[in-house]
């Protein structure tokens, strides 16, 4: 079958069928390989594009740079709240000025129908670089980490994600299991489980591809067996700081700690994460977050401790790594 992309826009995993998301993949692994053989070819030459982030961000838009001047294109950084967008322009209209301008743009900001009206009115294609809802090129860089430390196909591949699962990593590893055939269970309580809706389509995609999906909120049965397990942050950007206290008396046993670990009866199982991570005091919010609750509730780390972070473990780097070069196959497959 004849995979055809170009033009398109990359702003969820449901728009992409399972072919078209492996094509994505493979790419992924060839202008990884090409790199690290100094054999990469410029094939984004004359490309602009136009980066911009309502929200924070180190490996997306340090991924999407490098990514753009490997590949000889040219990028403009719009800040959070360095341009006119929303506060004296609307999107509609900044989307109808940048479309004219650059050849795409990524766009990280906050609701997925925002980045909906992007694309619409820019006319240009709009890659997702984060929104509330989804994370679809983090999925992407985790399955490519997830087939490069595993032997088994992926239909055989166990990934259990613990924590906030009602988050934007969380719904696009959901969908991007279902797609692909794998098995995914989302551990948490049931007031941070994945939309009830979503989970119905990725169930109805599973049915098609094989794949397996679960949501539980019972940890050992949850975490039996697993291959990857997987988690992030529990207050997720744009989220109020007060819901701290809520999230963590929620999600404390949901910790991934080597106690938690073990329960996958695993010995080769691996820890991943999307970051950035709290699993020490050694960021200003990691240490405030320590001072208010941690203290109270025994926490040292967050959502993961320092021990399985830094243990053998821990594939993040890798997973890190690879958001540069799913990026550029994303930008490859929709802009060459
Ligand atoms: N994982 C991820 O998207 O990281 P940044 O927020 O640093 O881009
Ligand atoms: N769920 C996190 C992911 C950060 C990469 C957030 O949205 O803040």
């Amino acid at each position: 079958m004849k995979i055809e992309m170009k033009n398109r826009s990359f702003l969820k995993l449901l728009d992409f069928s399972r072919q078209e998301i492996n094509y994505f993949l493979t790419l992924s692994e060839e202008l990884k390989k090409a790199k690290k053989q100094n054999k990469e070819m410029k094939r984004l030459k004359g490309k602009n594009i136009a980066l911009i982030f309502e929200k924070t961000s180190t490996r997306t838009r340090c991924a999407f740079e490098v990514a753009a001047y490997d590949q000889g294109a040219n990028v403009t950084y719009i800040a959070p709240s360095s341009s006119q967008m929303s506060k004296k322009e609307s999107l509609k209209d900044t989307a109808r000025v940048l479309g004219r301008l650059y050849d795409a743009i990524e766009y990280r900001g906050f609701e997925q129908k925002k980045i909906e009206i992007l694309a619409k009115y820019a006319k240009v294609p709009v890659f997702n670089g984060l929104t509330n809802e989804f994370h679809p090129t983090q999925a992407l860089a985790d399955f490519l980490t997830i087939s490069e430390h595993s032997d088994k196909p992926i239909n055989k591949v166990k990934l259990a994600y613990i924590g906030d699962a009602a988050n934007n990593v969380a719904n696009s590893l959901l969908i991007c299991s279902a797609k692909l055939g794998a098995n995914f269970v989302a551990i948490a309580p049931k007031e941070l489980q994945p939309d009830k809706p979503l989970v119905k389509e990725a169930q109805k995609i599973a049915s098609e591809t094989g794949a397996n999906i679960a949501v539980t909120d019972n940890i050992p049965d949850g975490l039996k067996n697993a291959d990857f397990v997987y988690t992030d942050i529990w207050v997720s950007m744009g989220e109020p700081e007060n819901i701290w206290e809520k999230r963590i008396k929620l999600l404390k046993d949901y910790q991934v700690n080597s106690i938690n670990l073990k329960l996958a009866g695993n010995p080769n199982v691996k820890f991943m994460h999307c970051l950035p991570a709290y699993h020490n005091r050694q960021t200003e919010i990691g240490e405030k977050i320590y001072q208010k609750f941690g203290q109270k509730f025994g926490m040292d780390g967050i959502e993961v401790t320092e021990e399985v972070f830094e243990s053998e473990a821990s594939i993040v780097f890798d997973q890190a790594e690879n958001r540069l070069h799913t990026i550029k196959a994303v930008m490859n497959a929709i802009l060459r």
